[in-house]
């Protein structure tokens, strides 16, 4: 009997050793059902998710198409969930791991950088939650109104969510775009027009992703139009 025991026991512990050797007991990630996929009805995607990737983490030699640092192209829906992102399972997606848990098995990300926002990591961490869904472009169009362009509360507002977070310092490639009077420098001098509508001999503006939408284009240009002012 004493014998038996000690031969099950130990055959146990042959396992639990191989187990860990050759690392084949860990479970596949929990991964959401497409079925339970249902989103946020606050999130969109395209209006919400997309710009903070484009603006955070594309910078030159960062996760663009030119230089996909670790294999991460951080520039389009297919992209960033093609890898680093379980939907559903936020503590199994390494993009999340990275930006928002100190841990010594991923990289802090951005990385030299400042973390992102409280703001950001709650709609990033909601949107994986909630199954990491393409919304597509529909649900952002309503919000964007061409005839409202006050500085403050409309261009202001495109500069911080696709611009700055490439654009935030004086030395940054570019300059700064955190300001009243760093926009109103770039829009003066024909740089702002000619790169967000790419147009020829412009460098294109984000430089990844889809770009604005055609109604935060015409908000900045009749903002343009009226003078720049500082309201
Ligand atoms: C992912 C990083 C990134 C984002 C996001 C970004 N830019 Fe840029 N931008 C750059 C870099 C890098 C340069 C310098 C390019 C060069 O000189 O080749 C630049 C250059 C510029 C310039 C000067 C270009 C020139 O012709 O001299 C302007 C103006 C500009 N960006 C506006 C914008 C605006 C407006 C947005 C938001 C709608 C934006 N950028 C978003 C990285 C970015």
């Amino acid at each position: 009997m004493a014998i038996r025991k000690i031969i099950v026991v130990g055959l146990g512990m042959v396992a639990v050793a191989t187990c860990l050797l050759i690392n084949s007991c860990t479970h596949a990630p929990y991964v959401m059902p497409i079925g339970l996929r249902t989103g946020d009805p606050e999130i969109c995607f395209e209006r919400d998710i997309l710009p903070i990737f484009i603006s955070k983490c594309t910078n030159t030699g960062c996760h663009n198409a030119a230089s996909h640092e670790s294999g991460y192209q951080l520039d389009s829906y297919d992209n960033i969930v093609r890898k680093g992102i379980v939907p559903g399972n936020k503590a199994a997606s390494k993009i999340w791991e990275s930006i928002a848990i100190s841990s010594f098995d991923v990289e802090k990300m951005p990385l030299n950088a400042p973390g992102l926002s409280a703001r950001d990591l709650d709609l990033i961490g909601r949107w994986i939650a909630t199954g990491a869904i393409d919304s597509g472009v529909s649900c952002g169009i309503s919000t964007c109104d061409s005839g409202s362009f006050a500085y403050a509360s409309n261009i202001a507002p495109i500069m911080n969510t696709y611009c700055v977070g490439c654009h935030n310092t004086a030395s940054s490639a570019g300059g700064m775009l955190t300001n009243y009077a760093s926009v109103k420098n770039a829009a003066v001098n024909g740089r702002l027009i000619g790169n967000i509508t790419h147009a020829a001999g412009y460098k294109p503006m984000p430089p990844s992703g889809t770009g604005l939408s055609a109604c935060q284009i015409a908000q900045i240009k009749n903002w343009v139009a009226t003078g720049t002012p500082n309201n």
